[in-house]
């Protein structure tokens, strides 16, 4: 079938002849890498055309970044002058940090200890400027509970780190809640969510965060070096980035090196040249995921997920991934007694997974199918050894 200029088809069997790859592999490796679709192939194209054309085209560039703002802004329900245009959350995290004073009697920094390690390690290395780094760790079943965080954020506490996913479990953070009390103690609460944006709805004023970064090369089907970051519009003036660029400044190209002045809004939080081809990358990915929609994307989801798991339990596995209501989304995992060994297994059946922790891990999108679960089932079934039950 040939695709078509917009993303009619909906989910499952109707956008999978988008993605090539499909056509001799069952992909189940989103948390990691989204596959490639054709659309994204042909923005890659269109950026080298340009190129070719043009030669350097950086008003068009510009532009292209502030489509790439805007659709970000879409996908979470924000306004595109609350989202910066990074080239990786580790870079957008950084700027934000930087911006925060973390003075004596406000230095603490709460990180859930299912953070990404860019994350950890960021807020790690302001141990050098004063800060104090508080862990939440989770409860033997794999779960976090509001009331660890609410053990340790207190008056002190500067910001509150809760991954929306975790991408070594597929659990499910409760966001609103814990930034709640980080608002009650007078903290920020910013919310990695690059194993949920474009998996799972997310409207930061319902999730009450100040601050959530993703980027691209998962559930948003582009490539590596492009991210974002919502920084809530009452924010800005407060925030001053002491990690910065010439991108940040409040006027780009009057070139003026006399003085400090960012920008007004969260472009505060860009830094040097947008990374351009992938953002022409980033906004083909994008738009597939806005024109299905993240409701119809995570219910598809949620009924594979549903189906693996059942026959997981089938299968006697032991799934690691918590899965009370709301606590998973598209990424199961499996407790394995060679997890290694398993992804390879399975990639000698054309099977892509990968593995975190003695888990195997198992991620679904809008482009998968009963049959890729099935098969996947059916590969586990024939290496039942390979599981821990
Ligand atoms: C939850 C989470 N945060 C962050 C990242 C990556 O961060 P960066 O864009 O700095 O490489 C990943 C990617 O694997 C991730 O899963």
């Amino acid at each position: 079938m040939m695709p078509s200029d917009t993303v009619s088809q909906g989910v499952g069997a109707g956008i999978r002849a988008r993605f090539p790859i499909f056509e001799h592999t069952t992909y189940a490796n989103s948390c990691s890498q989204g596959a490639l679709s054709v659309d994204v192939r042909r923005a890659y194209e269109e950026y080298l055309a340009g190129w070719d054309e043009h030669g350097a085209e950086w008003e068009h560039w510009v532009e292209r970044a502030d489509a790439a703002r805007a659709s970000f802004a879409r996908l979470v329900s924000a306004e595109p002058d609350e989202v910066a245009v990074n080239t990786s959350v580790s870079q957008g995290v950084s700027g934000l940090i930087s911006a925060l004073p973390l003075e004596p009697g406000r230095n603490r920094i709460v990180i859930s200890e299912f953070e990404f390690p860019t994350v950890g390690q960021i807020a790690h290395a302001q141990e050098l400027r004063g800060a104090e780094v508080v862990h939440v760790r989770p409860d033997p079943d794999g779960r976090i509970p509001v009331e660890r965080f609410a053990e340790v954020i207190d008056e002190q506490t500067a910001l509150v780190c809760c991954t929306a996913i975790s991408y070594r479990t597929g659990y499910r953070l409760d966001v609103v809640e814990i930034a709640r009390l980080a608002h009650e103690q007078g903290a920020l609460c910013l919310a990695d969510s690059y194993q949920a944006a474009g998996a799972i709805p997310l409207d930061v004023r319902a999730l009450g965060v100040d601050l959530l970064t993703s980027g691209t090369v998962k559930y948003l089907l582009a490539s590596s070096g492009l991210a974002f970051m919502f920084v809530r519009r009452d924010l800005h003036e407060r925030l001053m980035p002491t990690q910065t660029g010439w991108f940040a400044d409040e006027d780009i190209f009057r070139m003026d090196i006399s003085d400090y002045s960012p920008a007004a809004d969260a472009r505060r939080f860009d830094a040097g040249t947008p990374p351009v081809p992938n953002i022409y990358a980033g906004l083909a990915g994008m738009k597939i995921v806005e024109e299905v929609g993240e409701e119809a994307i995570e219910a598809h989801v949620k009924r594979l997920a549903d189906r693996l798991l059942e026959g997981l339990d089938e299968l006697e596995a032991t799934v690691a991934t918590p899965r009370g209501n709301g606590e998973y989304g598209p990424l199961v995992c499996v407790a394995s007694t060679d997890a290694h060994a398993l992804v390879e297994e399975l990639q000698r059946e054309r099977i892509v997974t990968s593995e975190r922790d003695a888990n195997l891990r198992i991620s679904l999108h809008l482009y998968n199918v009963e049959e890729d679960i099935d098969r996947i089932l059916g590969a586990l079934a024939a290496r039942r050894d390979l599981l821990k039950r």
